[in-house]
């Protein structure tokens, strides 16, 4: 019963105003993937570039946000569920302050990544499938957490003991193994560039 006697107030200071002031379209740019796939990666390239040329930007990065946060928070469903709700709605939150919000999680999960899309307009929420294969993250290992999970030492481990739910319909789709980093970042400010939510430059 949380929200008994809670009433909303309208503030004077608009999402639209603080959009304008900010010369920007908010959105978020939701990344998805396998643990490896290089979704914190790209998703910092693309803020450098997005701060290069003059937008207000927040990346919000899963192994910081459960540092913080989601302390609270492990990997089973339920908590994946939650982290994914709670990340939705600060990026709502971000949204509503006028930014070019990114977010670097696996969310494994369909129906969470909808919940998120619904919480915003259309237009607002950008999905970007990581899709580097299960094959490729693990011969990467970049933090040893396949070889751990391989050997037992992990449990519900995404793609290996817990599942990953592809994107039926990403708006972005990067191939992160036949591309730069800088040709993975290029498509994604292409993307926005081509929907009007950066400068054309
Ligand atoms: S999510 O599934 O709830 O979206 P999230 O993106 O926040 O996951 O965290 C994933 C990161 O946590 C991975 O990149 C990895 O470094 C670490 N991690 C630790 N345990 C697990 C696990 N069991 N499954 C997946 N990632 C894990």
């Amino acid at each position: 019963m949380a929200m008994v006697n809670i009433v909303w107030h309208p503030h004077a200071v608009t999402k639209d105003q603080r959009s304008i002031q900010k010369k920007q379209r908010p959105c978020i740019l939701w990344f998805t993937g396998l643990s490896g796939s290089g979704k914190s990666t790209i998703a910092g390239a693309v803020e450098q570039k997005l701060y290069e040329i003059a937008h207000h930007t927040y990346l919000l990065d899963a192994d910081i946000v459960r540092h913080g946060l989601n302390k609270d928070l492990g990997f089973s469903d339920e908590d994946r569920v939650e982290n994914i709700r709670r990340i939705g709605e600060v990026s709502k939150l971000f949204v509503d302050a006028g930014m070019l919000v990114l977010t670097a999680f696996i969310s494994p999960f369909r129906a969470d990544r909808r919940m998120v899309r619904d919480l915003v307009e259309q237009h607002e929420f950008i999905e970007v499938h990581m899709a580097t294969p299960l094959a490729t993250c693990e011969l990467r290992d970049p933090k040893g957490l396949y070889k751990k999970a391989r050997a037992d030492e992990i449990k519900n481990f995404t793609g290996i003991d817990s599942e990953y739910e592809l994107p039926e319909a990403a708006e972005i789709i990067i191939n992160a193994q036949e591309l730069t980093i800088e040709q993975c970042a290029n498509k994604i400010i292409q993307y926005l560039q081509a929907n009007h939510i950066v400068f054309s430059q």
